[in-house]
């Protein structure tokens, strides 16, 4: 076989598969003969080029020119017509969101929108993430055994997201189970079957965010992000577009929340896996911070993005035709050795940890980042001061969503002794 510039295909890249195997079970380790010898690849069964290596990712992200995310939220695998024909009847028009926007549109829209991210908003939703953390920790802390996931990470990412863009609390079961849809719609591979299930799901979704979105518009006075976003529209209405208003309202919910419930729990299977790194932000928060973005870096719940090429461009060495498409996989650059020392080590004083691409890089980095970073500092505050004795239960087995890009286990159980809980140790 040979790759859209000519080359030959390698037989590790001819073998290369993103939805079973290797880079399902464990993605940087599954890349690492790419990082050594073979750092950008075309992978057929995909179609996609796949860059590997830390400073390619990096230039990649950092030229949106001519690297355009304009697929960032394109189906990874086309769907059936009977399932795209079930997105019609629900009127469903994902549209530019800020991620898969070029430019000059998507600056000046960040910049329209960037007030809702500045550190004293966010510092509004502290105390309620705090709040919120103490009190579903409450609910299971004598028991002494408890599905983070279900009962914990999940909910509370959810609850702040929709504070965060001013959505009234709704149906949290329904909202998982929308995002979970969305994710395999965008990133999965999923089968004839399930493609019908997901279509179902997903237009849900989208006539939902359009309600709320109808609802918000009666009155857009809150501190929402959606509702500041509606009143800005008035003064820009070119540049905050009905259409954004609609498809944001939904990505928006998933970008908030499914997000910061994987990196949360990606963290603590790795802290809880490293006794030594667990014990030492016990007895030391004021660690956490670099540990949480350690944990980051090495297993962050985005591991890979997508890029369109607008014009013929050269990748890590390699000649790659326009129109062609990236997955730049930042977990793979991550765990570059050219880049951070001992890359696969948890190392939670590492002094570049900060370095790592997982919110990606450059002018489409995360907005989110700092209330992610913030939830998740707060999640590790409750946790290690109120259950440091916690373990993973031993015989477990982590589940992940098969798909490209979206990571973290679909459970997770930890257990401790209760009769040696540091506070309510006589409930
Ligand atoms: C963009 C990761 C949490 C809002 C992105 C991108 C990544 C990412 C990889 C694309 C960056 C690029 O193209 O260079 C993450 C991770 C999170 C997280 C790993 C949690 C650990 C959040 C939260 C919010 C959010 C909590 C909102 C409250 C956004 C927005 C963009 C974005 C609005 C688009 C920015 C733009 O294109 O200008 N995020 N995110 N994210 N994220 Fe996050």
């Amino acid at each position: 076989a040979t790759a859209p510039n000519g080359c030959p295909v390698s037989h590790e890249a001819a073998n290369f598969d993103a939805f079973t195997g290797p880079y399902q079970i464990d993605p940087p380790e599954a890349l690492r003969w790419a990082r050594a010898k073979e750092p950008v690849f075309y992978s057929p069964r995909l179609g996609y080029w796949v860059v590997t290596r830390y400073e390619d990712v990096k230039a990649v992200f950092r030229d949106n020119i001519t690297f355009s995310p304009s697929i960032a939220l394109e189906k990874v695998t086309p769907t059936s017509e009977e399932a795209n024909a079930i997105l019609r009847r629900y009127d469903y028009g994902m549209n530019r969101t800020l991620v898969n926007e070029d430019e000059p549109a998507h600056l000046e829209r960040r910049r329209a929108l960037l007030h809702s991210f500045l550190p004293e908003e966010l510092a509004h939703h502290e105390p309620m993430v705090r709040r919120l953390t103490r009190q579903y920790v409450d609910r299971f802390i004598d028991r002494g055994e408890v599905d983070l996931v279900d009962e914990m990470l999940w909910e509370i990412p959810l609850t702040v997201a929709l504070h965060f863009l001013g959505v009234p609390e709704e149906d949290m079961g329904a909202l998982r189970q929308y995002s979970i849809a969305h994710t395999v719609n965008t990133w999965g591979r999923p089968s004839p079957e399930e493609q019908l299930k997901v279509a179902e799901a997903v237009g849900n979704f989208w006539q939902y965010a359009g309600r709320v979105l109808e609802k918000m518009r009666a009155d857009p006075s809150g501190h929402g992000w959606m509702e500041y976003a509606i009143r800005r529209q008035k003064e820009m209405p070119d540049v905050i577009t009905d259409s954004y208003l609609h498809s944001m309202m939904m990505a928006g919910i998933v970008a908030a929340h499914e997000t910061t419930a994987n990196a949360t729990a990606n963290a603590l299977v790795l802290l809880l896996r490293n006794r030594e790194a667990w014990d030492a932000i016990c007895a030391d928060p004021s660690l956490i911070p670099n540990a949480a973005e350690e944990c980051l870096r090495l297993s962050g719940s985005i591991i890979a993005w997508r890029r369109l090429l607008t014009a013929d461009a050269r990748v890590g060495g390699v000649d790659i035709p326009k129109g062609e498409r990236l997955l730049i996989v930042m977990t793979s650059a991550n765990h570059d050795e050219r880049h951070f020392e001992n890359p696969d080590e948890l190392d939670i004083y590492r002094d570049n940890t900060t370095e790592h691409l997982s919110f990606g890089y450059g002018s489409h980095q995360c907005m989110g980042k700092n209330l992610a970073r913030m939830e998740m500092r707060i999640f590790l505050e409750e946790l290690t001061r109120r259950l440091p004795h916690m373990e993973l239960v031993p015989e477990q087995e982590l589940e992940y969503l098969p798909n490209t890009s979206f990571r973290g286990p679909d459970h997770l159980r930890v257990r401790w002794n209760p009769a040696l809980n540091p506070e309510r140790r006589d409930p």
